[in-house]
C-alpha cells in the first residue's frame, strides 16, 4: 500500500477534543489519536500499572488450562510475572506475583505444572501455593524475620466467567459477568456453539511476536477495513481453490453489507459475519480449502446422517471477532493473547481449543481450520503493525485517525442496552476503546 492519509485532510467539524478538560484531552480527539500513545515509553509504563491491573480486569488464563487440584500456570499480567493457581480443593483459583519476597527473583520457572510449594531457586526460600512464606534456610541468621509478612503478593480478585479467568488489582471491581457487560451474550455464544459448553485450551500455545505497540493489535482487532488489501493473497487462494466467500464479500465494498461491527462498552467490540452464511452447513461449506477437507466430510456425513451439518459447522470457527479490552480476543475458535512487552514490542498468542461430546475427527479438523489464518493471515497484520510503528517513528506527523462512520448518519444504530451496531468498515472499535483506555488511565496526576 502506498495511498497515505493525509495528516490534514480530517473534516474540521470532526476534530474537537474528548473529555475537555482531561490530561488527555491533546492526545486523544473524538476522531484521531496522537503517535505518542503509541511510541511514548512514560505512556506505556503507566497503561502497564493502569489498563493492565488498575481498576479493572485483565484476561490471565483458561480454567482448561489448569486442569486438577494444585495446577499453576505462568501468566503476565502487564509486566507483572503471575502464577495463577487452582487451590487444593480443585475448585478456587487465586494468583500470586511471581515475584519472591526476599530479593525479587521469579519463584517459579514453569510454564505450568502441578505444585503444592515453590522453593525461590536463589536463595531457597519456600512459599505455600497459596504464597505463605513457609520456608527461610539458616533462618537464624535473621534477627526478627515476621514469615507471616513476607508471603508472596497476591493478586486481590481473581474471577471466572465460564472457564475465563481474570485478575483485577482493585478489590472493590464489579463482578467479571457485569464488566463484561453487552459482550456477555457473545461470549455465550461462543462457548455455547460446544456442547455443553465444553471448551478445552489443551493445545500448546502459538506465539508470535511484532516490534510494535500492543494497540496495534486491538486497533486491527475490530477492523473490517483492512481483509480486502491486507490479506488479498489469501482471498484470492480462498476463491481460486474452495467456496470461500471471503474475495466475493470482502472484494466488493463491505460498507452496505450484512457483516456488522458492535460498540458493546466498556471498550469491547465484536465484527459479527455469520449474517453472509445461510443456515446450517453454511460454516463448513464456505470453508477456506483445508487439509484432509474432503475425506472427512465424506465420513461424517456416512456416520451421522442428520447431524452431520451440525458437526461440521463445528470444525469451522464461529464467525465472530470478539474482542475484549485490553487483552483477550475471541477469534474463530480461537483465544488470542495481547501481551504488552515494551513500547514497541508484543507478543501475540493463539490458543486453540478443542471441545466435548464430538468425534474426534471434528476436533482433528479443527486444528486444521485453526492453523489456517495465523499461518496465512496474521503474517499479514504482523507486518502491518510494524509497518505502522516505523511509520510512528516521524515525529512530524503527528496524529493516526480512527474517523472512519463518524458521522455517516445511516451507517449507525443503537439498541435498548446503549449498543451501536454499524457497518463493519466503521473505525466505533477504536474511538470506544479509547474512552474506555481513558477512564482507566484516569484523568488526575
Ligand atoms: Fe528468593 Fe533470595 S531472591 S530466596
Ligand atoms: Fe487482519
Amino acid at each position: 500500500m502506498t495511498q497515505q492519509d493525509g495528516a490534514c485532510d480530517a473534516p474540521e467539524a470532526l476534530v474537537g477534543a474528548s473529555a475537555p478538560g482531561s490530561r488527555w484531552s491533546d492526545l486523544i480527539e473524538t476522531d484521531r489519536v496522537h503517535r505518542q500513545l503509541y511510541t511514548d515509553s512514560a505512556v506505556f509504563d503507566e497503561e502497564l500499572v493502569k489498563v493492565f491491573g488498575g481498576e479493572s480486569w485483565v484476561y490471565l488464563a483458561h480454567e482448561s488450562q489448569l486442569p486438577e487440584a494444585n495446577s499453576f500456570l505462568s501468566v503476565r499480567m502487564g509486566l507483572r510475572p503471575v502464577i495463577v493457581i487452582r487451590d487444593k480443593n480443585g475448585e478456587d483459583l487465586h494468583a500470586v506475583f511471581n515475584r519472591c519476597a526476599h530479593r525479587a527473583a521469579t519463584v517459579c520457572r514453569e510454564e505450568s505444572g502441578i505444585a503444592k510449594s515453590f522453593q525461590c531457586p536463589y536463595h531457597g526460600w519456600t512459599f505455600r501455593n497459596t504464597g505463605e512464606l513457609v520456608g527461610v534456610p539458616w533462618a537464624r541468621g535473621y534477627d526478627d524475620l515476621d514469615k507471616s509478612k513476607m508471603g508472596l503478593t497476591t493478586v486481590p480478585r481473581v474471577e471466572s466467567y465460564r472457564g475465563f479467568i481474570f485478575g483485577t488489582m482493585n478489590q472493590d471491581a464489579p463482578s467479571v459477568a457485569d464488566w463484561l457487560g453487552n459482550a456477555k451474550p457473545w461470549l455465550d455464544y461462543w462457548i455455547d456453539r460446544a456442547p455443553r459448553g465444553a471448551v478445552s485450551v489443551n493445545a500448546a500455545a502459538y506465539r508470535m511476536g511484532y516490534r510494535g505497540n500492543w494497540k496495534l493489535a486491538f486497533d486491527n482487532a475490530g477492523d473490517g477495513y483492512h481483509p480486502s488489501f491486507s490479506h488479498r493473497s489469501l482471498l484470492e487462494m480462498a476463491s481460486r481453490m474452495g467456496d470461500s466467500k471471503d474475495m466475493s464479500y470482502f472484494g466488493k465494498t463491505p460498507d452496505d453489507g450484512p457483516m456488522k461491527v458492535y460498540s458493546l462498552g466498556n471498550g469491547h467490540s465484536v465484527i459479527d459475519q455469520r449474517p453472509v452464511y445461510d443456515g446450517p452447513g453454511s460454516f463448513w461449506n464456505n470453508q477456506r480449502p483445508q487439509p484432509g477437507r474432503e475425506s472427512f466430510e465424506e465420513a461424517i456425513r456416512a456416520e451421522h446422517g442428520d447431524d452431520a451439518d451440525r458437526l461440521l459447522d463445528l470444525a469451522i470457527g464461529a464467525q465472530i471477532n470478539l474482542s475484549i479490552f485490553p487483552n483477550l480476543l475471541v477469534i474463530g475458535n480461537q483465544i488470542q493473547v495481547i501481551e504488552p512487552m515494551a513500547v514497541d514490542r508484543t507478543q501475540l498468542t493463539w490458543h486453540a481449543t478443542t471441545i466435548g461430546d464430538v468425534p474426534d475427527a471434528v476436533n482433528t479438523m479443527r486444528m486444521r481450520s485453526q492453523e489456517d489464518f495465523p499461518s496465512f493471515g496474521e503474517p499479514d497484520d504482523q507486518a502491518n503493525f510494524e509497518e505502522a510503528q516505523r511509520g510512528l517513528a516521524a515525529p512530524e506527523a503527528e496524529w493516526i485517525y480512527m474517523n472512519r462512520g463518524l458521522g455517516v448518519a445511516d451507517w449507525q444504530s443503537t439498541d435498548e442496552s446503549g449498543v451501536v451496531v454499524t457497518a463493519v468498515t466503521d473505525e466505533i472499535h477504536m474511538r470506544s476503546y479509547y474512552d474506555e483506555w481513558q477512564r482507566r488511565m484516569g484523568e488526575t496526576n
